[in-house]
């Protein structure tokens, strides 16, 4: 594994799928990250950033999911175990926070074991169900996407979100 200075962040590409699916698997093995079919990776690729160090090799992987006009989700954010805690998370979450300011998102949800981390960089523990007013609340409950659900904590997807704390960040 190359240095830590050495380590890019940039939009993903197709080629990086694979490495995004052996970041996230022992992840999802553990029931920290949902695992997703290679497909669902190719469909939500425009999502994605990565973190690449100087040898090609996928260290870190973020995707930001857009829910409403002014809401997104974080999800899929992921540094390799043997870098974590020299700036990568870091440096994509900024990277996903700035995509959001971007296209017009104003608030940025994540459901997360990782409290600490998130709430440095902005993020509260969400209270109670009003991030959403009742008419959004009822046109998001047509969505398929399970991050949607988690959002909405609806009970079908409750195993999915245990121990999972559900936080929230505006800009
Ligand atoms: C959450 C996760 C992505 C963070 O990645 P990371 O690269 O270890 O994160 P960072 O190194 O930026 O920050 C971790 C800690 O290292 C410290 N740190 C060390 N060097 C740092 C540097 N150069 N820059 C920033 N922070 C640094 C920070 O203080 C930070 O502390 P905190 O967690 O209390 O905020 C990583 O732990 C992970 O992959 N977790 C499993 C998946 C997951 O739970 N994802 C979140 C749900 S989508």
């Amino acid at each position: 594994m190359t240095s830590v200075s050495a380590i890019t962040i940039r939009r993903a590409r197709t080629s990086d799928v694979p490495g995004i699916r052996a970041l996230v698997a022992p992840l999802a093995q553990e029931r920290i990250l949902v695992a997703k079919e290679a497909v669902a990776y190719y469909e939500a690729l425009q999502e994605f950033r990565v973190a690449e160090d100087a040898d090609g090799r996928i260290v870190g992987c973020g995707a930001l999911h857009v829910m409403w006009e002014d809401l997104a989700e974080v999800r899929t954010l992921a540094a390799h175990p043997a870098l974590r805690g020299s700036g990568i998370g870091h440096r994509l979450l900024e990277q996903l926070l700035t995509d959001a300011q971007d296209i017009g998102v104003t608030r940025v949800f994540c459901l997360t074991f990782e409290v600490d981390f998130f709430r440095r960089h902005g993020f509260a523990v969400m209270a109670n169900q009003s991030a959403v007013d009742p008419q959004v609340y009822s046109e998001l409950l047509r969505s398929s996407d399970e991050g949607v659900a988690e959002f909405l904590d609806l009970a079908r997807v409750k195993p999915n979100t245990l121990g999972n704390t559900r936080m929230i960040r505006s800009f």
